[in-house]
């Protein structure tokens, strides 16, 4: 990257992931998508990909399969200004999870809108 010292290349430098489960909220395009993108690569257990739009989580479903095994991936599709609706995803999540490694909040607006 221009002008920047940053040598960390998450293709390398993540480690195996194996046995750990992710929730990925907003990962269905942008910076998320490609969040999600290394995690599977990295072998994870299980990662759970929330976005709003069915057709953005559909089409990453399918781009993600470049990238490991996407029977790994749980798709939630959730509207996260809608606080009821989140409560139900977060309910139904915390009963069927049986570990959370990270959960990872990256959902608002970006170039993607
Ligand atoms: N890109 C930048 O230069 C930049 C700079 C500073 C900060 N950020 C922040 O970094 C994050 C990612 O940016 P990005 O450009 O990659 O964003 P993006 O391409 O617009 O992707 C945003 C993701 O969040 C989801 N999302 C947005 N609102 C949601 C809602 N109400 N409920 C559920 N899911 C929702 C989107 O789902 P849908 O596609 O289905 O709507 C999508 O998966 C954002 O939080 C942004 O504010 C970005």
């Amino acid at each position: 990257m221009l002008g920047s010292s940053n040598k960390f290349d998450p293709n390398t430098d993540v480690p195996d992931l194996s046995g750990r489960v992710y929730v990925l909220i907003g990962g269905s395009i942008g910076i998320g998508y490609g969040v999600a993108a290394h995690i599977l690569q990295h072998n994870c257990e299980k990662l759970c990909l929330a976005g709003k739009k069915e057709e953005h989580l559909i089409e990453a479903y399918k781009s993600l399969r470049s990238y490991g095994d996407v029977s790994r991936v749980d798709l939630i599709q959730c509207e996260f200004e809608d606080l009821q609706h989140t409560h139900e995803v977060v309910q139904k999540l915390a009963s069927q999870l049986q570990r959370l490694d990270a959960l990872i909040l990256n959902a608002g607006l970006g170039v993607g809108l």
